[in-house]
């Protein structure tokens, strides 16, 4: 059990909270076989409890604002990040961009282990559904806002390989490209001095950010089925099969997989070490949220620099301890079934997998010294191993406006 740390975070009081919360929640033992219900697709056939937690999950609030990018929510800035986002000239050879590898029609992933930009990365590729509510962003967190998450990749030798001076002179030289920006930021600085070129490289991850906050997926099954609960309807139309009524049940109860994948996003923004086996042996060992905290703390640019649009926004300063290694974000599980294959390395090809390696832990690395013991196989039955999977099938929802998923033919609102 790690100490009251609050992973990683100074906040004294949450982390009593936290070190209760997870002594209390730890599935040490599993608790006794639920009584076999009725089979029925009807939600009233799942208990009082289980019902009561898995309102936890759902609806998904509204997005929360972005205080350190004033253009979060412009409409012309989100045009503008859209078109960049599927531009490939924001590259070094001119066949890479953001969508290379967080495709839509892959779910903003890439199906793939690694991530391949100009050269085959270190971690697998997240998709971008709802990211916007997340707290830290990468595998590691060593980002503390969207809009200077998107700088990284940009200037990364391995993914686009562009430089910030060469992405000013693109929107310098591109009528359409200068035109959206100046409608949005104001005018292009006329001089090539680092602090000028800066600005208008984070105003591009700002125009990034400003589209990325409208990839939201809130009306799976799940959520339509939480929903009728709620009204008492008697119109069931988004019943759940007795399978994933057992899976959702296990998962917020025996199989207590809601200790870190919480509240309506299914993650609790924070980072654990789930002790996944790497994907071959031969890798150097990845500090995850270790490095992400050294990272942050050096980093050029953060939502409390001097490019921030909200210096009285104060944002929690991470704090480097030696427990945080290893340790990786717990992603959304919001279109999990869409997005595989799964971790920070991609090293698990299924959703079966995953649910696989939780119960039986087969190869997990062994855990860390001093970190969180919060893992134990969970020796869950073949048929229950099914239903977690077969309930993670409810939390898909890819509805969004398809204007959204594809390249626009101009920067420019006409
Ligand atoms: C070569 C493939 C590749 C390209 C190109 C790429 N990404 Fe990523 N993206 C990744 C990988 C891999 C990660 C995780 C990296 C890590 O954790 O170190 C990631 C992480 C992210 C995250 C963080 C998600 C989260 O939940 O924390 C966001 C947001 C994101 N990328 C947006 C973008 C944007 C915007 C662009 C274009 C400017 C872009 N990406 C270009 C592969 C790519
Ligand atoms: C101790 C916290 C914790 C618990 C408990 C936990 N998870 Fe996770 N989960 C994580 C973290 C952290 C990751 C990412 C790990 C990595 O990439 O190395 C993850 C990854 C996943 C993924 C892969 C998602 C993706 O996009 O790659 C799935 C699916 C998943 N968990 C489902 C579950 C289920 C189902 C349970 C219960 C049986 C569960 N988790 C229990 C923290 C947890």
């Amino acid at each position: 059990m790690r100490r009251s740390d609050c992973f990683g975070y100074r906040c004294p009081a949450l982390a009593v909270f936290t070190f209760l919360a997870i002594a209390s929640c730890i599935p040490v033992e599993r608790q006794q076989e639920s009584p076999s219900r009725p089979d029925s697709v009807l939600g009233s056939a799942i208990d009082a409890e289980t019902l009561r937690r898995a309102r936890q999950h759902s609806p998904l609030p509204a997005l929360p604002a972005s205080p350190t990018n004033r253009w979060a929510d412009d409409e012309r800035a989100a045009i503008l990040g859209q078109f960049l986002f599927f531009d490939r000239r924001l590259s070094a050879n001119g066949e890479v961009s953001c969508s290379t590898c967080h495709d839509p029609e892959l779910s903003f992933a890439d199906g793939k282990q690694l991530a391949q930009g100009l050269e085959v990365g270190p971690r697998h590729t997240p998709s971008l559904w709802n990211v916007a509510y997340n707290r830290w962003f990468f595998w590691d967190g060593r980002a503390d806002t969207l809009w200077s998450q998107a700088l990284g990749p940009l200037e990364s030798e391995v993914e686009h390989g562009m430089s910030r001076v060469a992405i000013a002179a693109l929107i310098r030289q591109d009528p359409d490209l200068r035109g959206a920006y100046e409608a949005v930021f104001g005018a292009l600085p006329h001089s090539e001095r680092p602090e000028d070129i800066d600005r208008l490289f984070v105003n591009v991850g700002k125009a990034m950010e400003a589209y990325e906050r409208k990839l939201i997926s809130r009306s799976s099954r799940f959520d339509r089925f939480i929903a009728e609960e709620e009204s008492g309807s008697s119109e069931v139309n988004a019943a759940l099969t007795s399978s994933e009524l057992r899976g959702l049940s296990l998962f917020v109860g025996a199989a207590n997989c809601r200790l870190c994948h919480a509240g309506p996003l299914f993650s609790d923004r924070e980072f654990h070490d789930t002790r996944v086996p790497l994907l071959d042996g031969h890798r150097p060992p990845d500090s995850g949220r270790y490095g992400g905290i050294r990272s942050l703390l050096g980093a050029e640019f953060r939502g409390a620099g001097p490019f921030g649009d909200d210096p009285e926004h104060s944002m929690p300063e991470p704090v480097l301890r030696g427990e945080t290694w290893g340790e990786f974000k717990t992603p959304t599980l919001r279109n999990v079934a869409k997005t595989g294959p799964y971790m920070h390395q991609g090293q698990l090809e299924s959703l079966r997998d995953v649910v696989h390696f939780y119960s039986t832990l087969e190869n997990a690395r062994p855990p860390h010294d001093h970190g969180e013991v919060t893992m134990v196989p969970l020796e869950l039955s073949a048929s229950e191993i099914d239903d977690i999977v077969a309930f993670l099938g409810t939390l898909t929802d890819e509805s969004i406006d398809a204007e959204l998923l594809k390249p626009l033919a101009s920067p420019l609102i006409h």
